[in-house]
């Protein structure tokens, strides 16, 4: 969507406070011996309490309120009771949610208790790179530079990006137009970045794979060589300068 009232800032403000603050309750939350149910109902309940609604279900049907992945899934992870968290686990939660029409987006992977398996180094690499790719956008620029910024800081990393898990528009449906900014260079997407549109970045980086794949469950998106992936997400509003970051808190990155 694009910004065009007060009334739209309040609405985009409200719906991003929701699901910042249950991301980062439900990361507090998160103890190993926890299922991602139990998690996922905790989240459900924050949201609640904001009068938002979990989008994934309302706006595709997916079986959870959250989304919550762990080690080689990648994203779209439904919450189970089977699933039990582990100490060292790779976890991403993704939040997303509608309150009175606005939609937001806001996801973060982090390792759980002490990084036995030493992901933190992708984590950060994650939370940096999603960091330097908001600073960069500004109204006029192409989307396929800032996918490049993504890539290329990856590469230096010693990392790979996921080419087939991309942001999005957002704002009035979960997802809407630009429906393409991916973590690479593609050159035949001329789309630019509008001041005052509403717009989920999200960096997919890996450890080594390059594409996700969809499991049995029909939703569940996994690497298939072992690879791990880590995720970020911010809903943020594209300016003539610096972006308006919706779903940050208090500067702290998810
Ligand atoms: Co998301
Ligand atoms: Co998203």
């Amino acid at each position: 969507m694009s910004i065009s009232s007060t009334a739209d800032w309040e609405g985009m403000r409200k719906v991003s406070e929701a699901v910042a603050v249950t991301l980062k309750e439900m990361r507090t939350y998160a103890r190993p011996g926890m299922s991602t149910r139990t998690l996922d109902l905790y989240g459900a309940e924050i949201l609640k309490e904001f009068g938002a609604r979990p989008a994934p279900n309302l706006a595709y049907g997916f079986p959870g309120y959250t989304c919550i992945s762990v080690n080689n899934e990648v994203a779209h992870g439904i919450p189970s009771a089977k699933r039990i968290l582990q100490e060292g686990d790779l976890v991403n939660i993704d939040v997303s949610a509608e309150l009175k029409g606005y939609w937001a987006d806001n996801g973060g992977s982090f390792v759980l208790g002490e990084d036995l398996h030493g992901h933190k180094q992708l984590v950060n690499a994650s939370k940096e790179i999603l960091q330097k790719a908001i600073y960069s956008v500004k109204d006029g620029m192409r989307i396929a530079e800032m996918g490049r910024l993504i890539e290329t800081e990856a590469r230096k990393a010693g990392f790979t990006v996921i080419r087939n898990l991309l942001g999005h528009g957002v704002g009035r449906a979960l997802h809407e137009a630009p429906h393409e900014i991916p973590c690479f260079y593609d050159k035949s997407n001329r789309t630019k970045f509008r001041k005052n549109s509403v717009i989920a970045i999200e960096t997919f980086i890996s450890t080594k794979g390059r594409h996700a794949y969809e499991g049995n469950d029909g939703w569940t998106l996994t690497t298939r060589d072992g690879g791990f992936v880590a995720q970020h997400e911010h809903t943020i509003v594209v300016t003539d300068g610096v972006p308006v970051i919706l779903t940050e808190m208090n500067g702290i990155w998810n």
